[in-house]
This record gives structure tokens, sequence and C-alpha cells, in this order.
């Protein structure tokens, strides 16, 4: 099959970004009081985050008054059907069935109950149904890919879904994203919302994936990949996985700029 040209605008190689990455990871000094379990906003081999992260300091909105008029849903709002991305159309997606589950927690450990949360992924073929998302990997007729649910009474949530496949992104000459899922939470207010991703263990293009790297302390980047959990895989169905949030204090889980990639 012959080559698709490539259209990369961006004129760095992956050694080049590569050597960026090991460059400022070297650099990097653990301490028992400073861990950076945050993403680097200015981390320079992720190249739109330099143009695009805050400068100034953030202004504070006052949470009582951002909910008089940003929407509100409740529990009859979502139907259960909707943790499952393989039923919302009317044949059978494409891939490796999988559940991914998990419980999202506070800082001290107490599950956070009945909290929205919302996934949205690529295909097995690492497509989005976006208008933005035109490289040459065939869309699935019967995956979307978002799904969305509501922890239960312990703060689990589960969703049915295919896993995902890595994808080009115009970063870098030949930028590959590692599989992932975003997610998005909502905590108790609107102004609560986190959104990270979960990655899928033994990824080899962890080490080559600027945003995947711009958690520059190891054991905040390893809690952002989920835990292959032969309990959860069921007999002759899907495979499982298992992946907690945590939503505050220093094992919190990483925080990113809502983008698509
Ligand atoms: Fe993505």
């Amino acid at each position: 099959m012959t080559a698709v040209p490539s259209t990369d605008p961006a004129p760095a190689s992956q050694a080049e970004v590569t050597a960026e990455i090991e460059a400022i990871a070297s650099s990097y000094v653990e301490t028992p009081d400073a861990t950076e379990t945050q993403p680097r906003l200015d981390y320079s081999p992720y190249r739109s985050s330099l143009l695009r992260h805050p400068t100034k300091a953030l202004q504070q909105a006052d949470p009582e008054g951002v909910e008089l008029w940003a929407p509100v849903f409740g529990e009859r709002d979502l139907d259960p059907l909707e943790a499952d991305l393989t039923i919302q159309r009317t044949g059978e997606p494409v891939g490796e069935r999988m559940i991914v589950t998990g419980r999202v927690l506070d800082g001290d450990g107490r599950p956070v109950r009945h909290q929205l949360v919302e996934i949205w992924q690529a295909n097995a073929a690492g497509r989005y149904v976006h208008q933005r998302d035109q490289h040459p990997a065939p869309l699935d007729p019967n995956f979307p890919g978002m799904g969305r649910c509501l922890t239960d009474a312990d703060g689990v949530y589960r969703f049915t879904t295919i896993k995902p496949g890595p994808y080009p992104w115009r970063n870098h000459r030949n930028a590959w994203r590692p599989a992932h899922i975003h997610f998005s939470l909502f905590g108790t207010e609107f102004t609560q919302r986190m959104v990270t991703q979960m990655y899928f263990p033994g990824d080899p293009l962890f080490p080559l994936d600027p945003i995947y790297q711009s958690v520059v302390d190891p054991a905040a980047r390893a809690r952002l990949v989920a835990t292959y959990d032969h309990e959860v895989t069921e007999p002759e169905w899907c495979t499982g996985y298992r992946w907690d949030i945590v939503l505050t204090g220093p094992h919190r889980t990483v925080v990113e700029e809502d983008t698509l990639s």
C-alpha cells in the first residue's frame, strides 16, 4: 500500500521532540514536599500549549453566580444505557470490547457519590467522530465514541466500550498519541469540572508523547494508566480495566485543558 503523504505542518522530528522530553525529565528533581502532580502548562514539546496556556492569574468566579445560569441536570436526565458505548447504534462496533470501571474519590479516600462522569474517545482505528479529525482511518458507523453515567453510592462508575486505537496528531512530524479515553467529571458544582485522560498499560508510545510526558512527576504520570483487571473481564464477552480518579489532595488525578487530542 502506498504511504499517505505527510501533511504535518510541524517541522520537528520525533527524535527532536523526544530529546526535549528527555532533557526536561532529567532536570526534574523529586522532593517529598513539592512533587508536580499536574501537567506543566508551558511544556515546550507540546507545541500548542505554549501559545494557549494561561500567563496571568485566573479570574475567580463566584460559583453561586455561575450556577444561576449554568445548565443543571439530575439523575432523571441520564439513561443507564448511555454508559454502554457499544449499543448506541443499530449494529456492533468493531474492535476490542472492554469494560472500564473505577471509583471517584476525594483526597481523603471517600467516595464521590452520584456525580456525572462523561467520556469521549477515538474508535478502534484511532478516528474520532469530529470534523477536525480527517486522518485516513475508517469511521465506525456503530461507534459515536461518547458516553456518560453517574457514580453509584460507593463512587463507582462503569462503562462498556471499545478499546481506542492510537492516532496521529500534528504536534510534530509523525506524532502519534498513545491510546486514551478522555474523562470529564463534575463535582458538586459546575466550577469544579475536571477533564483528564486515562491510558492503557504498556503503551509503547508513552515515552514519545508530549501530553503524557508533560506530567513530569513519574508517580503522578503513572496514576493516569489503568490496570488490567481479570476480575472485571467477562468470559466470552470483553476485557476489563480498572482506573480510580482522585479529585483533590496530593494524589489528585492530573487535570488538563479541554482539548480534542
Ligand atoms: Fe484524544
